[in-house]
């Protein structure tokens, strides 16, 4: 395992070469799930935490799409979902019609993705497929319902603590580191 380059990381779970060599085998599968054209792929980043898995994908997703952002809000400043999430920023494009897959940073307990998935289903996606950089299926408390025929793509099981780096923060720090760490425990609890 790596050694942490940050004073605030206790250690490294996976590094940049092991984020992108993930991330090109999660594009290869899409590409191919994906592929035949119509209707239009339209991929949703969920803002902030999915900057830099959004970009580094869709760079590698060899079909044509169109590319949006939503921003959801339910964590504020702690570590803990708040449970009633809310789309505080909504999509540009119109999405009826579209196939949509969703490119979050992680799902904790899926109230963030329920709730998203949910919002593109009423306004007419076709199917809503999700890509999640890192699952922790162990806090799961709501059962993720895809609409059609979406599917579900993660890049690397989570183990259940709180995680920093490549788009994902705490109070807004963190996000620029190109790994992913487990933040030391005393700088939130
Ligand atoms: P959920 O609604 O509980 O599934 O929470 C999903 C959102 O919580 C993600 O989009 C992240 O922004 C945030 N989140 C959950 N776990 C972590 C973590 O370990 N580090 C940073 N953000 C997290």
């Amino acid at each position: 395992m790596a050694s942490p380059s940050h004073p605030d990381i206790e250690r490294v779970l996976w590094t940049e070469d092991d984020i992108l060599g993930r991330v090109a085998e999660l594009a290869s599968q899409i590409s191919l799930d994906f592929e035949g054209g119509s209707p239009p792929l339209v991929v949703v980043g969920v803002a902030t935490g999915a900057f830099l898995f959004l970009a580094d994908i869709v760079k590698r997703i060899s079909l044509p799409l169109r590319v949006d952002f939503v921003r959801v809000e339910s964590y504020g400043s702690g570590t803990e979902s708040s449970g009633a999430p809310r789309i505080s920023s909504d999509l540009k494009l119109d999405v009826e019609g579209s196939r949509v897959l969703v490119v979050e940073d992680i799902v904790d307990t899926g109230h963030t993705l329920s709730a998203l998935i949910a919002h593109l289903r009423s306004k007419g996606a076709v199917s809503v497929s999700v890509c999640t950089f890192l699952d922790k299926p162990a806090r799961r408390k709501v059962r993720l319902e895809l609409v059609g025929e979406g599917k579900f793509y993660r890049g690397f099981e989570c183990p259940d603590c709180f995680v920093v780096g490549y788009g994902m923060d705490f109070n807004e720090l963190y996000r620029n580191l190109p790994y992913v760490g487990v933040l030391k425990p005393k700088l939130y609890s």
